[in-house]
């Protein structure tokens, strides 16, 4: 494993929080749950704020029970780490110069610089779980065929020491712009608003992001809890797929291959889908020499990742203002009306949201 970033970095850098029960379930088959069946907070349902009204989609109830899990992205990460380092396998940090090779041949390599010295490492298969601006995806760029979709926004997120205001995610409709109430524990939030996709981070002071929460998420008889702001950033909004996510002995996975805006909260758990698809296809390669899973890693992968490219475009389509055009807020009323009041548009929303069942 070859990361180009420090341990420090990569174990501070705030990012998702949401897994789905499929993704937790993942985690502590390959026994690296433990940390998180104490620490990770169970969520049965979201709220949906629109039209000065805020309503409760119990997920479990609509979806056979599944529920969400609140677990930080970097504490997996962690989580990771420790288990790579007890097994006393090699993970190297802050490795430069990274260039894969041969990868259409039976005998790739990579090339890398770590402590100032050129490595060579000779490989089976490469697996390119190297994100967007990784360098695997450009090594194939020329047989790939891409999909995107830029948003006219985008999200600005702090990280605060104040206890949670709501029991459940709250995600709200407002003329002001989307905002979104969520937390990282029983005494951290993550909150976000709305903003610009150029937005300058020197034109939000705290008191500005307080001001713009409390107005996009105000109720009457309920309050936003405030606190120290810990960390604040700029989340760009994109929706983007390469096919096919191979291409002879090198594995696209996570960002690599694919992007989703963060209102349907998919990208971690797209990631891992793809890396225990790729590891069950090795398994069986190795087992018996049998390539058909394989071959099919790419197929079986997109079908998943089309449908939550779908559900996180709807869900951020449906949640952000998208200018004054009256037409398109009304199709958002409507549809935001429809899922809190119609059981099928409901259960449609807790299927994608608490994820689809792996292929078996
Ligand atoms: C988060 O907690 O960071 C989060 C939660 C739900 C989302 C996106 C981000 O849809």
């Amino acid at each position: 494993m070859l990361e180009n970033r420090s341990r420090d970095y990569v174990e501070h850098r705030i990012r998702a929080g949401v897994l789905e029960q499929g993704t937790v379930d993942v985690l502590s088959g390959a026994g690296v749950g433990g940390r998180l069946e104490r620490e990770g907070i169970v969520h049965g349902g979201i709220h949906l704020q629109f039209a000065g009204e805020r309503h409760h989609v119990p997920l479990s109830e609509l979806a056979d029970g599944r529920h969400i899990v609140i677990y930080g992205q970097t504490e997996v990460v962690k989580d990771l780490i420790a288990a790579r380092l007890d097994a006393s396998l090699p993970l190297l940090f802050g490795v430069t110069d990274v260039a894969v090779h041969d990868f259409d041949s039976a005998a790739p390599f990579v090339t890398y610089r770590h402590d100032g010295e050129e490595h060579r490492l000779d490989c089976d298969v490469i697996a390119g779980c190297d994100g967007f601006h990784g360098v695997c995806r450009p090594a194939i760029e020329g047989v790939l065929r891409s999909y995107s979709r830029e948003y006219p926004f985008g999200w600005l997120g702090i990280l605060a020491d104040a206890p949670p205001s709501s029991d459940e995610l709250v995600y709200a409709h407002h003329e002001r712009g989307f905002a979104l109430l969520s937390l990282r524990s029983q005494t951290v939030t993550r909150l976000y608003v709305q903003c610009r996709p150029d937005e300058d981070l020197a034109e939000w002071p705290d008191e500005r992001v307080w001001e713009e929460l409390r107005l996009r998420t105000a109720l009457d008889g309920w309050s936003l809890n405030e606190g120290p702001v810990l960390e604040k950033g700029i989340l760009g909004m994109r929706s983007f797929v390469v096919e096919p996510m191979q291409h002879g002995r090198l594995y696209l996975a996570g960002d690599a291959a694919h992007i989703v805006p963060p209102t349907g909260a998919k990208g971690l758990n797209l990631a891992i889908a793809d890396v225990t698809i790729l590891a069950r296809a090795l398994e069986r390669w190795y087992a018996d020499g049998d390539e058909t899973v394989l071959d099919a890693y790419s197929d079986t992968c997109l079908a998943r990742i089309w449908r939550a490219e779908h559900f996180s475009w709807w869900m951020t389509s449906m949640l952000h203002w998208l200018g004054d055009d009256p037409f398109d807020l009304q199709l958002q009323l409507s549809q935001l009306s429809y899922v809190v009041s119609s059981p099928a548009a409901a259960r449609s929303l807790a299927e994608n949201y608490v994820g689809l069942a792996l292929p078996s």
